[in-house]
């Protein structure tokens, strides 16, 4: 049993003809065409297109596709190669997955990926859709982090990348040896576009919270420098936390600018139950 029902919790069945799950009581979730399955009920959405919009997931894309995050991806699947233990499959789950860069490059890259059991959850509708689309041979769900539907201990491996994490569901849903993969910003992450934002830039504080109980077995961190076009530059731009703040003058400038080389900083951590 993969997953369990939103509403009551008991195990979900799959119906074989439609594809759609249901559980004992009569809740049912139809498969959408694109083959992901919605499991947010409306009663636990609190807005009406919940998580990243429609254009930060395009802006995202567009930058992702260009191959600026590569190194990133290759340094996590390379860590994914390096501690895998488990007998196949693996069920690895891309938590906050948007529209899936990872959890395709996890299977383009891993060595032997059809031993991977991939899934990904992500609050946002249209990422998941769109996620979809481009990977059928990986399971995609619209949820929130906040209760993942999930069996209890499913999973090898959660990833999580810029993304809400979510301690106590975390713990429920790895096995007893499992691993949490987090990335998050290292200290000059993205420097120079914030040199156009901020009076005076500070190093970013690096801080790895990780559940309790939980010890890293592995850290590392990966900079180097993009030189990304107006186009993806903007798209960059679209996808941080401090967007909102580069409006009218400020993203015209960091347009205009030429030749802009830009540090990327990341922090990866694995960690596993003490
Ligand atoms: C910064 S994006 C990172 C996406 C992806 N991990 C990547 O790096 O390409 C954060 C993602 O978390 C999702 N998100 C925000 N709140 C969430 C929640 N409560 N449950 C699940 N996903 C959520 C957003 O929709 C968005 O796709
Ligand atoms: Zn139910």
């Amino acid at each position: 049993m993969t997953y369990i029902c939103p509403i009551c919790q008991s195990p979900l069945q799959q119906h074989l003809p439609s594809k759609g799950y249901y559980c004992e009581n009569k809740h049912h979730f139809d498969i959408a065409k694109e083959g992901y399955l919605n499991l947010l009920p409306v009663q636990h959405k609190k807005s009406k297109e919940p998580g990243d919009s429609r254009a930060m997931m395009r802006s995202r894309r567009s930058f992702l596709e260009a191959g600026f995050y590569q190194p990133l991806a290759q340094t996590i699947t390379a860590l994914i190669d390096q501690h895998r233990t488990v007998q196949p499959p693996m069920h690895i789950l891309d938590m906050g997955c948007g529209e899936g860069y990872y959890s395709r490059q996890i299977e383009a890259l891993c060595q032997h990926p059809e031993q991977l059991d991939l899934h990904g959850i992500d609050i946002a509708k249209n990422a998941i859709l769109a996620a979809a689309k481009k990977q059928p041979n990986a399971h995609f769900i619209v949820a929130s982090n906040k209760r993942m539907p999930y069996a209890d201990h499913y999973f090898d491996l959660i990833v999580i990348v810029y993304a809400p994490a979510n301690d106590a569901e975390v713990v429920r849903l790895l096995k007893t040896d499992g691993l949490l993969l987090t990335v998050t910003p290292g200290p000059r992450h993205l420097w120079q576009l914030k040199e156009f934002i901020y009076k005076e830039v500070k190093e970013h504080k690096v801080e790895i919270d990780l559940p309790e109980g939980y010890e890293q077995i592995d850290s590392r961190r990966l900079s180097y420098t993009i030189t990304p076009d107006q186009e993806h530059r903007m798209a960059l731009l679209q996808m941080t936390p401090f967007a909102w703040r580069a409006k009218g003058e400020i993203q015209s400038r960091i347009q205009r600018a030429q030749d802009l080389e830009i540090e990327t900083d990341f922090i990866i951590t694995l960690a596993t139950k003490r």
